[in-house]
């Protein structure tokens, strides 16, 4: 009798503990399922990155973790660590290199040149130094009477410095002096500086340090750095346009870290700063010569044609036809040409209207010492030139009432003044 029972008593003990384990198996599996999706989620907003340098045993590494563990926190995150390219690469110099400093038994430079970048990017390299990101920058903040014989050659070489800087501009760097030109001009401009060792530029402008992120210089935010302000407002213009409004409100779903040279509209459906002036897109490929797919100097007080215009017209518009079809593209341009040249008209008019006061001696030779200066510089400098910038680059408002209205607001003080000091002379000669 007291078998039975037992065996009952084994068979509820059993069923317990299968129970237990079938409760204990749904448990993990859940947690599992949990553990899964929040990972899902870590993806999606890219915390789950890999430090290329988490267990790396390298000199400068193993120091540096204690003494700039930002720099190789973020210098672990990128794709050059992850491809074994290390500190030394960058900052390693023989003893007699143009600014090697003595550190740690080596020596380094402390801002790595773009020679330092061009031992393995000769093509980044080739295009930049052609394009006015390079030597001309720079040469537009010192002149080119700052520029040494060899810059000077450099500048020479360049199919897009053509232009040269006018006195006139190189006069606010002298006025205001290198106390105050160290935080203003230089702080954009030296995206052109040339450096101890002969090369010209800072990628690291563009390319922030020590990440080097393809996202983070794709992004417009990047050029914002330089391109904004009433006199080169790209940043503000973008922002109202239509590309821009599609990157601020659906710019987090983008490809950023698509493969460079294959970016298509499944990447960007909507155009950003690099799009359209430097990623390889549709049958354009990449370029660092931010002056290759531009027609006119839009910069100048009077736009002139570039030396390979038409070419440089293909380019972008190949961009443009990968969203939009070629009527609207060839429009716009036909109706962007008419408008340069109704600028261009409103600042030759600005010429004629002080010319007469020049001649009389009326006004002094002196750059930007009285307001007539300010007033004949503001008309092209700021107005003109925004005119132009937001009708290439779909900025209505710029067009409007940064650029036009403001253009007719000067012209009328100018003729106004001009008559006035012409009229006081006349007044004077005949006492
Ligand atoms: C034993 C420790 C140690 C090692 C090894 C070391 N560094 Fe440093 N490094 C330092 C310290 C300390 C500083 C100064 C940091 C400060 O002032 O905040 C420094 C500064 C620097 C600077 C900036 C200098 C400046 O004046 O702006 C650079 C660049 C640099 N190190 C690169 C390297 C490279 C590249 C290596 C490997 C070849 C390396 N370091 C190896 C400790 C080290
Ligand atoms: C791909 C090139 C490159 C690599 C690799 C690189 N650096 Fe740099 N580093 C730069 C550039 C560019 C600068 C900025 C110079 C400037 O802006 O003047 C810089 C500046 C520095 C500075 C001085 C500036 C500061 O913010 O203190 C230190 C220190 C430094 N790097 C350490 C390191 C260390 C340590 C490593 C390796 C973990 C490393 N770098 C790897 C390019 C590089
Ligand atoms: C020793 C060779 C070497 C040097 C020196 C070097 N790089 Fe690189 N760089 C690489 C390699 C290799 C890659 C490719 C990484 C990849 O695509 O996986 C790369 C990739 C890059 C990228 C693209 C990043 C991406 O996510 O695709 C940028 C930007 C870059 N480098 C900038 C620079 C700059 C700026 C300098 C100089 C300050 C520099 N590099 C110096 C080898 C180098
Ligand atoms: C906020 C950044 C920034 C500052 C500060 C700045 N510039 Fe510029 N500058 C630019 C940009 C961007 C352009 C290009 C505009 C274009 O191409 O449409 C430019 C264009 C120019 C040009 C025309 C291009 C050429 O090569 O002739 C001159 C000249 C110039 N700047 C001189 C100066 C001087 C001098 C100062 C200081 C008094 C200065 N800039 C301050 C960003 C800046
Ligand atoms: C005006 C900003 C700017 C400057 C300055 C700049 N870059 Fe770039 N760079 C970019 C952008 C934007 C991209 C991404 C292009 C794309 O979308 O494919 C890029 C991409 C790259 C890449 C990856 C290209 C590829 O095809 O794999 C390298 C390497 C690179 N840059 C190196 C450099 C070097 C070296 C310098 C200095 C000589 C430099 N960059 C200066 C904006 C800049
Ligand atoms: C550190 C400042 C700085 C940054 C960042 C910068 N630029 Fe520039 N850019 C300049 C200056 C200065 C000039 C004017 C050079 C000249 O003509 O003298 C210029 C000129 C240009 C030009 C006109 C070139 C020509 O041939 O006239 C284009 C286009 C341009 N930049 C695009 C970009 C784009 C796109 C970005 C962002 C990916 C960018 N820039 C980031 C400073 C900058
Ligand atoms: C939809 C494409 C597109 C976008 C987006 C765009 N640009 Fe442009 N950009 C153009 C065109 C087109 C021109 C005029 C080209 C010409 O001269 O033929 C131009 C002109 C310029 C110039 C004037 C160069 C000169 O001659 O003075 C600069 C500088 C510039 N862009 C910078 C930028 C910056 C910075 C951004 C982002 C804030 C930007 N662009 C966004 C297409 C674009
Ligand atoms: C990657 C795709 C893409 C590229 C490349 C592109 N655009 Fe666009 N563009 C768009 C989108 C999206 C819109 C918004 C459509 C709308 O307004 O409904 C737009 C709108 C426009 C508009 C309409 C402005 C308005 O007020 O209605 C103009 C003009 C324009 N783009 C010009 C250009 C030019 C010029 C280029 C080349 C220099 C260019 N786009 C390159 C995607 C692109």
């Amino acid at each position: 009798m007291a078998e039975p029972s037992r065996l009952r008593g084994w068979l509820t003990a059993w069923r317990v503990l299968i129970l237990a384990l079938v409760a204990v198996l749904i448990v993990l599996g859940v947690t599992l399922v949990v553990i899964a999706i929040s990972d899902a989620e870590e993806t999606k907003e890219g915390t789950e990155r890999i430090n290329a340098l988490a267990s790396s045993d390298n000199a400068c590494v193993e120091c540096h973790r204690r003494v700039t563990p930002g720099i190789v926190q973020q210098y672990g995150y990128s794709t050059m660590a992850a491809a074994d390219v290390k500190c030394e690469n960058c900052h390693e110099v023989r003893q007699d290199y143009a600014g090697a400093v003595e550190h740690e038994g080596t020596y380094v430079l402390n801002s790595p040149t773009t020679a330092m970048c061009e031992t393995c990017h000769t093509t980044e390299v080739r295009q930049y130094y052609a394009s006015r990101h390079g030597i001309p920058a720079y040469a537009a903040m010192v002149g080119l009477e700052g520029l040494t014989e060899d810059e000077l050659a450099k500048y020479d070489a360049i199919p897009e410095a053509q232009v040269k800087p006018n006195a006139e501009r190189n006069a606010l760097y002298a006025l205001e002096g290198p106390a105050v030109t160290r935080f203003a001009c230089e702080g954009c401009h030296n995206i052109g500086r040339p450096a101890a060792d002969g090369s010209i530029g800072q990628c690291q402008k563009c390319h922030l340090r020590h990440e080097f992120s393809l996202e983070q210089a794709r992004k417009p935010e990047t050029c914002n750095a330089c391109h904004i302000g009433p006199d080169h407002p790209q940043w503000e213009i973008y922002v109202e346009s239509p590309h821009g409004i599609a990157y601020h409100t659906g710019g987090e779903r983008w490809n950023w870290d698509a493969e460079p040279g294959t970016l298509t509209v499944e990447d960007f459906p909507a155009a950003t700063c690099a799009v359209c002036h430097i990623s390889g897109f549709g049958a354009t490929s990449t370029t660092h010569d931010v002056g290759d797919r531009l027609t006119w100097y839009l910069f100048q007080p009077i736009s002139v044609r570039r030396p390979t215009w038409e070419d440089n017209m293909d380019r972008m518009q190949n961009v443009c036809s990968e969203c939009h079809n070629t009527n609207f593209i060839e429009d716009l341009y036909t109706d962007g040409d008419v408008l340069v040249g109704a600028i261009n008209a409103w600042v030759e008019e600005s010429d004629s209207i002080i010319q007469p006061l020049k001649d009389a001696g009326l006004m002094t030779a002196e750059p930007f010492d009285e307001p007539i200066d300010f007033t004949y510089f503001n008309l092209w400098h700021h107005w003109g030139r925004t005119a132009k910038f937001g009708a290439w680059m779909q900025g209505p408002d710029y067009t409007q009432w940064h650029g036009a209205y403001e253009m007719l607001h000067d012209l009328a003080e100018l003729r106004e003044t001009a008559d006035a000091k012409l009229a006081e002379a006349e007044d004077e000669a005949g006492q």
